[in-house]
Parts: structure tokens; sequence; C-alpha cells
């Protein structure tokens, strides 16, 4: 694989953890992509996206998909891409649709696939430090996909491997309150396939626990890249989006808007995004405190797709409680997109890990017969 290892990891050894912890975010993205192609190496952030590699992510998305439903030659193709290479996740917080599609996403393109979910069964528990550990991983694979409890866990392991003889990539599948880049990959893919692949032009609400949402913070970096985009906030007054979201928003002049009134907004919008209350951050008493405070207001009734866009669609990360009426879930309305965007997760991250390792052009030069 082509990087430019060797200055990376000259000015990365330079740098020690303190100083890479407390850079901006966006000073850290030329230790992210990959200064060649400009395309993510590791992936963190949804900063180091910008519209080129956006649009190229969900045109290769898209035909690695047609390219699977020929279950021959296609599959075979897909499989030859990167055959003979690891990942391993290793996801010590609970995951359903990131692990499972991350996995089925590397078995796609061919990869062998080892993975790590309780740390009490590496030798970080025996005392070995979470670095030991990953360079230790990097020895063994050729990709290594992390979900951590901690903040900025998987960026440490970044730092580290930057520093080390194998460099190998990592993405982030969520560490502690950070964000959640590949879940915003799979959001933008699925809004792009949802509305004839264009994404400029859309007002999105976004409702529910803003403030501890690791997806709607990913999701509302995205909208610097697309034109005329606007965002609604609807959420519990304690639960608000934070500051540095809306004050990136106003710098990118991004239009935004709070509201408590989720009704009187759903007729203004091409995206519902629901999200649910993320209690598994509050401590003691304040869990049934966080659920009770929520109430009905913020919550999608059934009777609510009556007032929605004809052509707008329902999102939610999931997993889901009961902030989306069930009847929903079986009712067939082409609107109720959410069962449709976990599947599209898995496409956006074959996407993803094909432009890592730089098999994107065969992705789109391979012709369907
Ligand atoms: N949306 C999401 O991250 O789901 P999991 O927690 O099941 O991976």
């Amino acid at each position: 694989m082509k990087t430019n290892n060797k200055e990376i990891k000259e000015r990365a050894h330079k740098i020690n953890w303190r100083e890479f912890s407390a850079m901006e975010e966006k000073d850290k993205i030329v230790f992210l992509n990959n200064s060649q192609t400009g395309n993510p190496f590791h992936v963190l952030f949804s900063q180091q996206f910008d519209r080129k590699i956006l649009d190229l992510l969900c045109k290769v998305a898209d035909k690695a998909r047609l390219i699977h439903k020929n279950r021959d030659k296609g599959r075979k193709f897909l499989k030859s891409l990167l055959f003979g290479t690891f990942a391993l996740n290793f996801f010590s917080q609970p995951s359903s649709r990131t692990f499972l599609s991350f996995e089925t996403a590397q078995e796609i393109l061919g990869m062998g696939i080892r993975d790590i979910r309780d740390p009490n069964t590496s030798s970080e528990a025996k005392g070995e430090s979470m670095e030991d550990s990953i360079r230790t991983f990097s020895s063994y694979v050729d990709l290594i996909v992390m979900r951590h409890p901690e903040a900025k866990a998987v960026e440490r392991g970044v730092w580290v491997l930057n520093r080390s003889d194998r460099r190998i990539p990592i993405i982030s599948g969520g560490s502690g309150p950070d964000q959640h880049p590949t879940q915003a990959l799979l959001d933008i893919y699925t809004i792009y396939k949802s509305f004839d692949r264009k994404v400029d032009n859309k007002t999105i609400i976004m409702i529910g626990d803003l403030l501890r949402g690791r997806t709607v913070r990913s999701l509302s970096y995205f909208m610097k890249n697309y034109k005329n985009m606007k965002l609604i906030f609807v959420s519990p007054r304690h639960l608000r989006m934070k500051k540095d979201i809306k004050d990136f928003l106003k710098r990118h002049k991004i239009s935004y808007q709070e509201e408590n009134n989720f009704k009187k907004v759903i007729p203004l919008a091409d995206v519902i995004y629901m999200t649910r209350i993320q209690d598994e951050w509050d401590k003691g008493k304040n869990k049934q405190k966080s659920h009770e405070s929520v109430g009905q207001g913020f919550k999608f009734k059934a009777e609510y797709l009556n007032l929605m866009k004809k052509k707008s669609i329902l999102m939610h990360p999931l997993p889901k409680r009961d902030e989306i009426d069930v009847e929903l879930d079986y009712c067939g309305d082409p609107r109720i997109i959410y069962w449709r965007q976990e599947r599209n997760g898995m496409w956006a991250r074959v996407a993803l890990i094909a432009m890592i390792f730089q098999k994107e052009q065969d992705i789109l030069r391979y012709k369907i017969k």
C-alpha cells in the first residue's frame, strides 16, 4: 500500500501523546489520511471526509452492491480484492450493527477475520497496556476496527501505530463520547440512495439525546460538504446539542435552529433522524431521570407519518427503544428507512475498507456481465 509512512512516522515520532491529543481535529488529519490519494487511512473523525471522498465512497458502495448481486463471478471478484489480508475487530463495548456489518464487509472483500470482544480474554487482563496490546494486534493483521468505552482510546491506538514499524490502519467504531464516523458514512449513503443520489438541499431534523449521541454529532460535521443543508435540533432541554457543533455550523454558515415542538417541524423535513436516550452514560439516580424527563414530545407516533413529506425518510442509527411507534416497523411505508439504513452500513463499510486499501478503482472499473 502506498502511504506517506516515512514522513508521517518522522513527524509522529516527535509528538508525544499529550501533544497529539491536544491538537485540534483539523490538524490531526495529516496523520490520518493518505497524503497521496487524500483518502482516509485511519478513521477517527467526520472532518477527514470532504465532498470528493464522500461522493466516491457512495459510488463505490453502490457498485459493490451491484457486483455482489452476481453470486458467482461478482462475489469471487470482490473476495479477490483483499484475499490474504486479515482484519481484527476489537470491540470492548457492546455492538450489534457496527460489529456485524464490519465483519461481513471484511468477508465480502475476502479478508480473514479475527475478533476480540472481551478485553478479559486478551493480555490486557494481565496488565498489558492498551498501547502494547494494539502493537501486538498489529503484528498479526492488516486492519484494526476498534470500539472502546473510553474517550480517545482509538485515537491513542492511531498515535501508537503511527510511531510503530507496522503502521496498519485503525478505524473507529466509536470510542466513548468521541465521534462514530462510520455511522455518519452510512447515514450519508442512506440519504444519497434515498434521494436519487442527491444529498444537497435537505432539511434534517435530529431528535432525542443530541448531547451524548455520537451519531448526530458525526453527521452534523458532514453538512459542510453539501449545499443548502438545514438542521433542526429537537431535544429535551438538558440533552441539547453541544456548543462545539453549533459553533462549527455557524463557522461554516450552515443553517440550524433549535425547536421544542417536534410535531410542528415534521412537515418541513426531508430527513427525520431519531435517536435514543443514551442513559448508559448516566450515573445512579440520573438514569431514571434521563428517561422520565424525555416524555412523548420526543417520540415518533404512528400518526406522524401523515405529517411527513411524500418524499422524505425516517432514519434511526439503532438500537432503538420506544422512541418510534413499533407499528411502523412493519407498516411497509417506503419512508421507514431504518432497516435498510443498517444494511447500507455494510456497503458503506465495504467501500471504506476498499478505499483504505486503494481498491476503489478496481471496483468502479469492474464490468458486470
Ligand atoms: N448504530 C450502532 O452503532 O449500532 P451498534 O451499537 O449495534 O453497533
